[in-house]
């Protein structure tokens, strides 16, 4: 009998997991230049903790279960509600702002499509226990600074920005009730992604009649902060909300990020517990799934049993960004194969001990050194040396060893000793492999 993997799951062989160890290495990589710190959590939690705030859709697609115990169980689908309750457990010890990220593997039972599957890794930024719209714009910085060491430029991809509370104020003075509100938000969260009929049929099945749908949609397409600030001046609360959009726009500013950024109040966000600014990011044609989506999130610590206090970040999965990065041709070459630095072939008769001694002798010195199980021609030897990718093949004949280029072709002798001695110099010396 033969199996196949489960529909919506990834099997990730030697080329595949290269590529997302490169994207996993560039999350922390900038996470740890950005001042965050690693944290992370288990793989499944209680099903409350993971349906109590987020909202329908997610509940929806929890890979749920019971232990023998009777316990009622969940896969986590994200990992916000696990840190929330990790901070609560220690808020009193812990110093603010506490800047945290994570790359946890998560789980949806999604109907697989493109850019969504049933497991993936997220990359997580978030910042608690501060209220200043400052937070936003670090966690929004570091995604740009991400995107950018991966080579994605403004041209790309765009971060999208909303605000929450200025659509529910626009919706409250639109006469829709406070409790209708995320079910309102819910449908408005699908408007890009839906054709408008079906969008309107949604809004309505939500409780918005024609006026307010058409009201909201108006407000949503307002595309710059003067239009916008015009448009809620006269809401209650919204001036402040305007205010916080305007701060945030300078700090990204100021921070040489703004490229990256663009207004957009048709961003809402999924997930119920967001309460401030949110943003998602996309393509700029927007013709895949969102790569990434955050917001503010102030009330939900209190809501798991903690203090209230400010909270911010954002998620980025691995799919849709390496379905981008390979559409625009930006996985690096070296991404394409396993690197090699040397590769030891024995240039004579009897001379496989040495093989073995120098290939030791490399890879003690953190250098990457293989050979072949396989005592042939030189001409073989070096065949599988060029199929490895080794930047050199060093053929080894008793005390002296040639050094060739497998770029270049290019030879050089020396003593084995003196090469030994000096491998890393060596190696600096040859020609970079991409030239
Ligand atoms: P989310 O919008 O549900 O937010 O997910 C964020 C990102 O994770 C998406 O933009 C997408 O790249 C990726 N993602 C989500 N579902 C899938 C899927 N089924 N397959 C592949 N990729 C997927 C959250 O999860 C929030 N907890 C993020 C957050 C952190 N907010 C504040 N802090």
């Amino acid at each position: 009998m033969r199996f196949q993997s489960v529909k919506g799951t990834r099997d990730f062989y030697p080329d595949q997991m290269r590529l997302r160890n490169w994207i996993t290495d560039a999350w922390r990589r900038v996470s740890v230049r950005n001042g965050f710190e690693e944290y992370d959590a288990p793989i499944f939690e209680y099903l409350d903790l993971l349906t109590i705030k987020s909202g329908q859709e997610i509940a929806e697609q929890l890979f749920s279960f019971s232990d023998r115990g009777g316990r009622h169980l969940a896969i986590r689908p994200e990992i916000t509600p696990s840190l929330a309750r990790m901070v609560n457990a220690r808020i009193h010890s812990l110093p603010r702002p506490i800047k945290w990220f994570s790359v946890p593997r998560l789980c949806r039972a999604e109907n697989p499509q493109r850019g969504r599957l049933r497991e993936f890794f997220q990359w997580n930024i978030d910042i608690l226990g501060s209220d200043d719209v400052l937070a936003d714009a670090e966690c929004i910085f570091v995604a740009a600074d991400f995107l950018r060491e991966i080579g994605l430029t403004p041209g790309d991809v765009c971060v999208r920005i909303g605000s929450r509370p200025l659509t529910v104020a626009v919706l409250t003075a639109a006469g829709v009730p406070p409790q209708a509100a995320d079910a309102a938000l819910a449908a408005l969260d699908k408007r890009p992604r839906l054709p408008e009929e079906e969008f309107h049929k949604l809004a309505a099945e939500a409780g918005l009649t024609g006026e307010q749908i058409a009201r909201v949609c108006e407000f949503q397409d307002c595309g710059d902060l003067e239009r916008l600030e015009e448009a809620v001046g006269g809401l209650k609360g919204a001036p402040a909300h305007a205010a916080a959009l305007r701060d945030l726009w300078g700090h990204l500013a100021a921070m040489g990020v703004v490229d990256y950024c663009c207004l957009d109040m048709r961003i809402v966000r999924g997930l119920a517990y967001y309460t401030g600014i949110v943003y998602e990011i996309f393509d700029r044609d927007q013709s895949l799934r969102a790569i990434a989506g955050g917001g503010r999130y102030d009330d939900l610590l209190g809501v798991l049993g903690g203090p209230k206090i400010g909270a911010t970040g954002f998620g980025m999965g691995d799919v849709v960004l390496g379905i981008l990065l390979e559409e625009k041709g930006k996985v690096p070459q070296a991404v394409r194969s396993q690197p090699l630095d040397f590769f030891v072939i024995d240039g004579q008769e009897g001379a496989f001990q040495q093989v073995q001694r120098v290939v030791g002798a490399l890879r003690a010195r953190g250098l990457t050194a293989d050979f072949s199980y396989k005592r042939q021609p030189i001409g073989k030897q070096l065949r599988e040396a060029n199929r490895r990718g080794a930047r050199a093949a060093v053929i080894v004949r008793e005390d002296r060893v040639a050094v060739k280029d497998m770029a270049t072709g290019d030879q050089n002798d020396l003593g084995l000793e003196d090469f030994l001695g000096r491998a890393d110099r060596v190696l600096a010396d040859l020609r970079s492999p991409t030239g």
